[in-house]
């Protein structure tokens, strides 16, 4: 996720409207930002790694001429967060000029064939092929809209892109592919931008982009066509009624909601990362004598979940610990031939880099797997994966949970390939799956958000909850103990369900609430026998079943029925989504601001 924003003024220089812009758009991204504007027959650029601000005061971004100007505020997927990978990006001729926000998927390829073509590229980063095959078009095409157009029919992935060129100082092109444009109109100028707080201050008037639409706008007004017809569309300008604050949040009154919401192009951004990761890490995890999956909070609950993936479709164990105990626990066991994978939303977690370090020195392999390029964790590890979640705002991980899941399922798989565990064919067939999984997330969030709101309006004054689950499911009912107790301050347990008549069942009592993880997979008999002990001591069974499970439905106090044909080790990533909202809405009625729980900081750089 990063955030892009465009203008073309009657009169006035653009720099100056483009930062103020950015600097509302600074939610989406804030590693690196840049401008750039187009003057007297030239593209003027300005751009550096670090927050608006920061790099403001160094360059001084307003100082550049012309009254059409792009620019960016970065959260890198693709290159390190460098000056040379900040956007915007420019083609050979320094005459194009490019903001994107999204991923370009087949960016190996593209460039491939550009460098074939003798195209020098200066970056790392995946949006210098679109400036490049931009230049390719405009020596066939007759105008830039065309070129544009043309170019973006190469590029697999998602994008929304703003484009400059010296040669046409009156105009920008824009277009979308899964990640949000909107365009702002005034009698000042032309807008368009990542999303509306950005312009709110200047005009309340906007055109949404659609997918595979591509616009011009220029002083004479907008236009837009079909990207992949070219034919002229008719558009409607939305007059737009909501305060700058609602704004933000796309009208969510918490990030933690949006973020929930966020959560199936959160899986798709993360199935975006490319094959060659996985191909580099896969023989490395096959080939390891020991591997340790280690982490904190949410991200550990990830590493559990992976574990019973890298063993089920990996055939290989793979021990999740906790990074605070990992050199109390098993330090005595890293050597040269272990494999250490670390999983850090913020790639900064201290506990997790004083594990990685520790490996380190042990001659082991790490390996990681984050969602801030250029953290310490991506310098450290000797491969990593930018699971491209974007920045998270709410304190309490929901979407980089899922997508991290996503990143370590794929990998298993990749794992099982290698181990000769998954054949080709179930190889394929289970991708196919994990590909259909954000509809199964978008279809879950579009029906059980209600039910979930009157769950929590029914239980939202229990002392205390316990979350059962067995298997996999284990993880996600640790996973949603910990968003309850964190974001609603309710003391809470979770158990691998089996593990409940060792103790937790002396605490059951007539109403305490209880939630089982129940999927219809290979635990579901057992899970069954579980829910008939609690029921016999007079507990209130919560259940998330599949759909038409009546079995377990009858035997429940409420259910949330989750869609069918799920494999059994992807459950965690829609089976969490029900869990995240019921600590969601118990959190507002309880009255709390589940954004910024009491004592938590987004990330922990302390031991
Ligand atoms: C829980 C939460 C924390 C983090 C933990 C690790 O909602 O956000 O438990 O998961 O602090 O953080 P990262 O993943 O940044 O290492």
């Amino acid at each position: 996720m990063c955030g892009i924003f465009g203008c073309v003024l009657n009169e006035g220089d653009a720099a100056p409207l483009v930062r103020e812009g950015l600097k509302r758009l600074e939610y989406r991204g804030y590693d690196s930002v840049g401008v750039a504007t187009v003057w007297d027959g030239k593209v003027f650029v300005k751009k550096d790694v670090g927050k608006l601000d920061e790099v403001h005061a160094k360059l001084n971004l307003d100082d550049l001429p012309g009254c059409v100007g792009i620019g960016h505020t970065r959260w890198a997927t693709h290159g390190a967060p460098e000056q040379v990978n900040a956007h915007p990006h420019t083609d050979c001729t320094g005459e194009v000029a490019v903001v994107h926000n999204g991923i370009v998927e087949n960016f190996v390829e593209l460039k491939r064939m550009l460098e074939q073509k003798r195209h020098v590229f200066r970056s790392r980063c995946d949006t210098e092929v679109i400036a490049h095959l931009i230049e390719d078009e405009l020596k066939k095409a007759g105008s830039l809209i065309e070129a544009v157009r043309r170019a973006l029919r190469e590029v697999k992935g998602s994008y929304a892109i703003a484009v400059v060129h010296a040669k046409h100082p009156d105009r920008i092109v824009c277009a979308r592919l899964e990640s949000p444009l909107v365009i702002g109109l005034s009698s000042r100028g032309m807008y368009c931008s990542s999303d509306i707080p950005s312009f709110l201050h200047l005009t309340r008037r906007a055109v949404f982009l659609q997918d595979y639409q591509v616009a011009e706008i220029s002083l004479n007004g907008v236009r837009v066509y079909d990207l992949i017809t070219g034919k002229e569309i008719p558009y409607e300008v939305q007059q737009l009624d909501l305060s700058e604050e609602a704004a933000e949040k796309s009208g969510y009154p918490h990030f933690m909601l949006k973020e929930i919401f966020e959560q199936p192009q959160a899986m798709k951004n993360a199935l975006r990362t490319h094959e060659l990761y996985y191909d580099l890490m896969a023989p490395a995890l096959a080939n390891a004598k020991r591997v340790f999956l280690t982490a904190c909070g949410t991200s550990y609950h990830a590493c559990v979940a992976a574990s019973y993936a890298l063993s089920e479709l990996g055939g290989i164990t793979a021990q999740p610990v906790i990074a605070s105990e990992f050199i109390n626990y098993v330090g005595p066991a890293v050597d040269e031939e272990t494999v250490v994978l670390a999983v850090s939303q913020s790639g900064e977690t201290a506990d997790t880099l004083s594990a990685v370090r520790f490996a380190r020195s042990k001659g082991a392999t790490v390996l990681g797997v984050t969602n801030v390029m250029g953290s310490s964790l991506t310098r450290l590890s000797t491969v990593y994966i930018g699971q491209n979640s974007g920045p998270e705002i709410g304190v309490a991980a929901t979407k980089t949970f899922t997508a991290q899941l996503t990143v370590l399922l794929r990998l298993a798989m990749k794992v099982g390939l290698r181990t000769g565990t998954l054949s080709q064919e179930s190889y394929e067939g289970l991708s196919e799956r994990l590909l259909a999984m954000p509809d199964y997330a978008a279809k879950v969030l579009e029906t059980v958000d209600e039910r979930v709101k009157l769950l929590a309006s029914k239980y939202a004054d229990r002392q205390s909850f316990c979350f059962l689950g067995r298997g996999i499911s284990s993880a996600t009912a640790m996973e949603g103990r910990l968003k309850l107790l964190e974001i609603a301050y309710i003391p809470c347990l979770a158990y691998p369900a089996g593990e409940s008549k060792h103790g937790f069942i002396a605490v059951v009592e007539k109403g305490y609430p209880t939630v089982f993880v129940a999927p219809n997979d290979s635990t579901r008999t057992k899970i069954i026998g579980n829910i008939m002990e609690m029921k016999a001591r007079e507990a209130s069974v919560i259940s998330l079943i599949e759909e038409g499970d009546r079995e377990i439905a009858e035997f429940s106090d409420d259910y949330l029925e989750m869609p069918k044909g799920i494999p059994e080790m992807f459950t965690p990533l829609i089976y969490v989504i029900p869990l995240q909202l019921l600590a969601y809405y118990i959190s507002v009625y309880r009255g709390y601001d589940p954004d910024k729980p009491r004592n938590l900081a987004k990330s922990v750089t302390v031991q």
